[in-house]
């Protein structure tokens, strides 16, 4: 049997309890990563989990709310206890709660901000000086296209997707003298999350349309590019985004 290409690496993956989170899991266990499926979706958790280790891989569940400091700092902790040093961090959680701008609420606002821009950052000071002492780690960010180029109906996503690509440029100067590196995704897949805009008659055909190669990705698809930067052989890329969306975000 071949290497895996994480053999031994510790991942925590935010948001794995569904969708292109739960297909990272997945991956990285197959590929011998020792994973911790962090969701607060704690039932759906388990049950990523225990399919893994029913597979012959190795993975814990975590219950955690990515927008609470504590219980990020709590999470990691576990997953420290359970699996080892985390060598991997997958800030994947996130919600939407769309709105036209002038409708709006502040709790629109916060929630979005709170999982996808707190959320980030909390990991991220959660993982970073355990990777600084070990002078090894990967941290990938999602991002989206929201965060790119705007999306009618979601400033608060677009804004804390915006944010993330500065959180992600930041971090990979800060951490990159400690050999840590730091990337993002901008994904594009099919998932519970965009079930709308793939299935309403609505906006199907426009974004189908915007998509060059006019097809929806599986999130395994998605999650290759996971695979690709969690890697060692990863170790000169970083403070980049990787659109993996059909060609959908290109210069042009
Ligand atoms: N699916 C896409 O096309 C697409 C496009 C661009 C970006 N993204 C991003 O990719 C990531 C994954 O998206 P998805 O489509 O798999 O979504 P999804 O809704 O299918 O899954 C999101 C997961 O995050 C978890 N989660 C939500 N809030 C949380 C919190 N506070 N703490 C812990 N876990 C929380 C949910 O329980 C769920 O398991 C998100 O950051 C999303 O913004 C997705």
């Amino acid at each position: 049997m071949s290497a895996g290409k994480l053999d031994g690496r510790v991942a925590v993956v935010t948001g794995a309890a569904q969708g292109i989170g739960e297909a990272i899991a997945r991956r990285y266990a197959a590929e011998g990563a020792k994973v911790a499926v962090v969701d607060v979706n704690v039932d759906a958790a388990d049950a990523v989990a225990r399919s893994i280790v029913e597979g012959g891989g190795v993975a814990v569940a975590v219950q955690c709310d990515v927008a609470s400091r504590e219980s990020v700092n709590a999470a990691a902790e576990k997953t420290v206890a359970e699996l080892g040093g985390i060598d991997i961090l997958v800030s994947n959680a996130g919600v939407t709660r769309p709105a036209m701008l002038w409708k709006m609420t502040d709790d629109q606002w916060n929630q979005v901000m709170d999982t996808h821009v707190g959320g980030s950052f909390y990991w991220l000071q959660a993982v970073a000086p355990g990777m600084r002492e070990r002078e090894y780690g990967r941290i990938i960010f999602t991002t989206s296209a929201a965060g790119i180029i705007g999306t009618i109906g979601q400033i608060n996503y677009s804004v804390a997707k915006a944010g993330l690509l500065g959180m992600t440029r930041s971090a990979a100067r800060e951490l990159a003298p400690a050999g840590i590196t730091v990337n993002a995704v901008a994904p594009a897949a099919a998932t519970p999350m965009t079930e709308t805009i793939r299935t309403d008659e609505r906006f199907k055909d426009n974004y189908l349309d915007s998509i060059p190669l006019h097809r929806w990705a599986e999130p395994d698809e998605v999650a290759a590019t996971y695979l690709f930067l969690a890697q060692e052989d990863a170790g000169y890329l970083t403070g980049q985004v990787l659109s993996v969306d059909g060609g959908r975000v290109m210069v042009r």
